[in-house]
């Protein structure tokens, strides 16, 4: 079979190595890749939201699947232009995608079939907005509905800087003319919880945490992600169920009865509250760097659980492994504000862990760094702690004087 992956992070990374360890697999295009992703598949230069672009090379290539890292590719509606041209395709509808790229719409759904999630109303008048604010506890959350390049919620712990957000983003537009959804502020433990989902089919993947913040202790300011792990001490099983059942396929029926089922992964960003767990976001899509700590942990074929997901089938083996993973993100200095690219790195050969690359680039034969997160390795072990002695004496391993990282990955684990 020959599969094209659509993205160019660690996360798409992840994708290829666990599609290269399928039999079913003769071939893996990436678009566009990176330098680490050339090694496992043949990059080729297409943008991932140039959606004619990628059809006409899935089907010049005869590609049998492929399968879409990014949400922007969904939005652009990569999934309705393949399936329309025949192709089958691991990713949802742009339709679908909107219970990650609306932030009302996907605060509508979980109201309408009784997911559990903040309690919210959503406006496009200042006045409106304001008067809703001062009517309810702080800290008030308020979120952009719609792109904000990261930068669209706001944790406003005084009226005064509410004010402020709420000028910016419905006086000002900032960010464009949204509309902004406040919600109450929850408080607890926050996990990632990925499932594949097929229409009203929803396979649980193992639950995993991200560090959103970029320095040690949880401090500093928010980033993509500076690493991840599987092997949740704090949420019991009970929780998973409760998660499985309430959230995930709640979430996913409800999305067939809106007419937009889902084919691809829905990723609920959880919270376990006092009040239980609730949804602080889903994602139409595999998170990142989540993927990077998820995807070592399957046992079965990759590629027969995307292409069955695609075409609908049941998905009819799904093995993941008992043991746990942890990665660490090396991010570029001054990341998640102004770095500079094309620092040498070297040290990566022999290393004891799996190397996903976020952004690196090739000159002159070796890699330099090429993006805000350069390289996530990634330990697999029987118990967290062993996970985090391999992944830090790998991570110190990798030579290269513009990177730091996080010492402390899953500090609330172990
Ligand atoms: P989001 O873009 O919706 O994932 O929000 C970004 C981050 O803001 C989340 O990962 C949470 O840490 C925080 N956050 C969002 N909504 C809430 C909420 N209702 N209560 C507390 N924290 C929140
Ligand atoms: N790790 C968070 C995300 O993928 O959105």
């Amino acid at each position: 079979m020959k599969v094209l992956v659509i993205g160019s992070g660690g996360r798409e990374h992840a994708i290829v190595d666990a599609l290269s360890r399928s039999a079913k697999v003769s071939k893996i295009y990436c678009a566009p890749g990176n330098a680490g992703i050339a090694a496992h598949a043949e990059c080729v230069p297409i943008k991932d939201t140039d959606v004619e672009g990628l059809k006409d090379f899935a089907l010049g290539k005869g590609i049998d699947l492929t399968v879409v890292g990014p949400e922007a590719s969904l939005s652009a509606g990569v999934a309705d232009v393949f399936r329309a041209a025949g192709l089958r395709i691991f990713g949802h509808s742009a339709a679908a995608t909107r219970i990650e790229s609306s932030k009302e719409f996907a605060k509508q759904l979980m109201a309408k079939y009784g997911v559990p999630t903040a309690a919210y109303r959503s406006f496009s008048d200042f006045g409106e907005a304001l008067e809703y604010v001062k009517r309810r506890p702080l800290p008030a959350v308020l979120k952009y509905d719609g792109l904000a390049a990261g930068k669209g919620v706001v944790i406003a712990g005084t009226m005064e800087e509410a004010e402020a957000a709420l000028r910016s983003m419905l006086l000002d537009h900032s960010f464009g003319q949204g509309r902004v959804v406040v919600e109450d502020f929850l408080e607890g433990p926050e996990f990632s919880f990925m499932c594949f989902v097929s229409g009203d089919d929803v396979y649980p993947m193992p639950l995993s945490q991200d560090h959103k913040r970029a320095f040690d202790g949880d401090l500093g300011p928010n980033t993509g992600g500076m690493g991840a792990y599987t092997g949740l001490p704090f949420i019991t099983d009970a929780d998973r169920e409760f998660a499985y059942q309430e959230i995930m396929c709640k979430a996913a029926s409800g999305m067939v009865s809106e007419g937009c089922p889902l084919c691809g992964v829905l990723y609920g960003g959880l919270m376990k509250t006092a009040d239980g767990i609730k949804v602080i976001e889903f994602n139409a899509r595999f998170g990142d760097p989540e993927t990077e700590v998820v995807l070592p942990l399957l046992d079965s074929d990759a590629f027969e659980v995307f292409d069955a997901v695609a075409s609908g089938r049941p998905v009819e083996d799904l093995r993941w492994s008992g043991d746990v993973t942890i990665g660490v993100v090396l991010a570029s200095k001054g990341y998640p504000g102004h770095y500079e690219k094309g620092f040498p790195i070297s040290g990566l050969d022999g290393l004891d862990a799996r190397v996903y690359h976020m952004g690196t680039a090739l000159r002159d034969g070796g890699y330099v760094t090429n993006g805000g997160r350069v390289l996530m390795p990634v330990c697999r072990a029987a118990t967290l702690s062993a996970a985090r002695d391999r992944v830090y004496a790998a991570a110190a391993g990798i030579v290269c004087n513009n990177l730091y990282f996080r010492t402390d990955i899953a500090h609330q684990a172990i």
